[in-house]
């Protein structure tokens, strides 16, 4: 076995003559500009602002703001990255066929690998919030369903009060095991997998009704919300008073903020699913990054415009545990508005189904990729003779959300979630570094070069000097290693602030382009807001992933098959 084979790269014309025309994939060319924004849209606004938003209020009060503009940034720089892929390799798979040109064989493996922890995992989350808001719609129209019949195993277990603890003392008991799984979670994803495997055109008319439903009345949070803000006399919410008794906007400091960094980030995740649907989109070229970009810009919005009606509502340190934020600022205690409050349990049911919806659609499509390339067995990418979609891969979809159902809990899939996609989205943009510049075609996206040689170092430079002068210790704090359990905790900014400076000689010496090198930094900045233990279930689950590629993928590969080919005939 040599090496070098793990790096072996597709070329990009035989990435496009294998899926890209439309010709051989045998999807439906039916998707335009505004469906895929309707899909972008459809994809990011769900259980991160209806259900993560609390802890993330709670954690960074109104400067959680901060936050939300931060990852906007650094989703804004990748969706440009994405957009420049998506405009020169338009087939389905995403960020792994981008990085099966640019980084060779092995990382495109491990990417479609990480990919499962956002297309996968991540709606595990969903469908664990789509659950908590579903059975409260059920409570208020009088109906109820018992606690172990709606609650994750794992969080009764844990549990020590709440609904939670009900459903550990209460559940029926078969076999010495007790019956406890979350009922809506798992039919959910029934509904949702049926849906998907009979085919994107339904599915396409249903999401796109949805988005127009969760737009509506997000955008009535807002405007009643801020109404009430204002009329009510609440603008002190903003600046509530911290621990040392100033009043602040960041009551929690910066740390609070960046502690929030899983719910924000898993809120904005969404917008690069809509590079799966190249194949089925009319102009992929032009309109992919299109939809991609404007379902982004119009998500950041209407995020910052609801964390600022969230925490002008009601004191951000009542956001404790709550995990329907939208609906809680319109309960009696604070905003007192009834019909609020039961629109908007209905609007997060159907915001969180058409985020399933999109990442249930996605995932086939990148393990279609996959088997066309022989990392996976062929029976991936089949396609159904009669609805046109991938079949077997969209049911073994539906088990891999629905299976684990039964045995996680809401934390444990956020984090993997968020910290999958950001090591996929940091591959992006360095996979863009790597790829040869082009000329500007018309009627293309385009990513504008822009020599990072000097401008790089000099906002580098200039940003640390920023943070020191306003955090005099941040730095002495973090390069502390005389306490080594404060070295355990600050291993990822070490490794950061490293990177980032290794990054301005290479910048400098190779001149690389300035925007996915800003989105690689600003990416690897988010991932320093994961813990060391999220790190290590990661580590493992990449280790995992290589062993099974080099069992299958590295020998059936159809780039190791096709050399065989051209070795023997030669
Ligand atoms: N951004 C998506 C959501 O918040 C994943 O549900």
């Amino acid at each position: 076995m040599s090496f070098s084979n793990l790096f072996r790269k597709k070329t990009l014309a035989s990435i496009l003559q294998q899926g890209g025309d439309g010709e051989h994939s045998g999807l439906n060319k039916v998707l335009t500009v505004k469906d895929l924004t309707f899909f972008g849209i459809a994809a990011i606004l769900g259980a991160g602002s209806f259900s993560s938003l609390g802890s993330a209020v709670f954690s960074g009060g109104p400067g959680v703001v901060f936050l939300f503009i931060i990852v906007a940034i650094a989703c804004g720089f990748t969706a440009m990255c994405y957009s420049e892929f998506a405009s020169r390799i338009p087939v389905s798979g995403s960020a792994y066929t981008y990085a099966y040109a640019s980084f060779g064989e092995v990382f495109a493996w491990l990417i479609g690998w990480a990919l499962l922890m956002e297309y996968s995992i991540g709606n595990i989350y969903v469908a664990f919030s789509w659950s908590d808001y579903f059975t409260s719609l059920l409570d208020q129209c009088g109906v109820h369903l018992p606690e172990f019949l709606s609650t994750s195993y794992q969080e009764a277990k844990h549990a020590t009060q709440g609904e939670s603890f009900i459903a550990w003392n209460n559940a029926p008991i078969i076999g010495g095991l007790k019956i406890i799984f979350d009922l809506p979670a798992l039919l959910i994803n029934i509904g949702i997998t049926f849906l998907v495997y009979k085919g994107v055109k339904e599915s396409k008319n249903f999401s796109n009704v949805m988005v127009l439903i969760k737009m509506l009345v997000v955008l009535m949070v807002i405007v009643v919300g801020g109404y009430f803000i204002f009329s009510n006399d609440l603008t002190h919410n903003w600046t509530p008073v911290n621990t040392e008794g100033v009043k602040s906007f960041m009551p929690n400091g910066f740390k609070g903020v960046m502690m929030a960094v899983s719910g924000v980030f898993f809120a904005y995740i969404g917008f690069d699913a809509v590079s799966v649907l190249a194949e089925e989109s009319k102009n992929p070229q032009k309109d992919l990054p299109r939809g991609m970009i404007y379902s982004l810009v119009i998500c950041t919005i209407v995020y910052i415009l609801l964390a600022l009606v969230l925490t002008g509502a009601a004191d951000y340190k009542l956001f404790e545990g709550v995990g329907d934020p939208l609906a809680f600022i319109f309960e009696k205690a604070q905003l007192n508005s009834p019909v609020m409050h039961f629109l908007i349990a209905i609007c997060a049911v159907v915001a969180m189904t058409s985020v399933m919806l999109v990442f249930q659609m996605g995932q086939p499509r990148i393990w279609m990729s996959m088997s066309r390339d022989g990392l996976l067995p062929k029976k991936f990418e089949q396609i159904h003779p009669k609805y046109k979609t991938p079949g077997f891969s969209t049911i073994l979809t539906g088990l891999v959300v629905g299976i684990p159902i039964f045995f996680t809990d809401k934390t444990f899939v956020l984090d993997f979630t968020s910290i999958g996609t950001l090591f996929a989205f940091i591959l992006v943009c360095g996979g863009v570094m790597l790829i040869p510049r082009r000329q500007k075609e018309k009627g293309k996206f385009h990513l504008p070069y822009i020599n990072s040689k000097f401008v790089y170092p000099v906002l580098l430079i200039a940003s640390l000097t920023i943070v020191h002068l306003n955090f005099p210790t941040y730095f002495s704090e973090i390069f502390d290693f005389s306490d080594s359990s404060k070295i355990a905790v600050n291993i990822p900014l070490i490794v950061f602030y490293s990177l980032a400076i290794i990054m301005a000689f290479i910048a400098f010496i190779k001149d690389l382009s300035l925007i996915p090198l800003l989105g690689l930094i600003s990416c690897s900045y988010l991932l320093t807001g994961m813990t060391v233990t999220n790190w290590t279930w990661f580590g493992c689950w990449l280790v995992i992933g290589f062993v099974v590629y080099m069992l299958y993928g590295f020998n059936n590969s159809k780039l190791n098959k096709s050399k065989l080919k051209a070795t023997i005939e030669d």
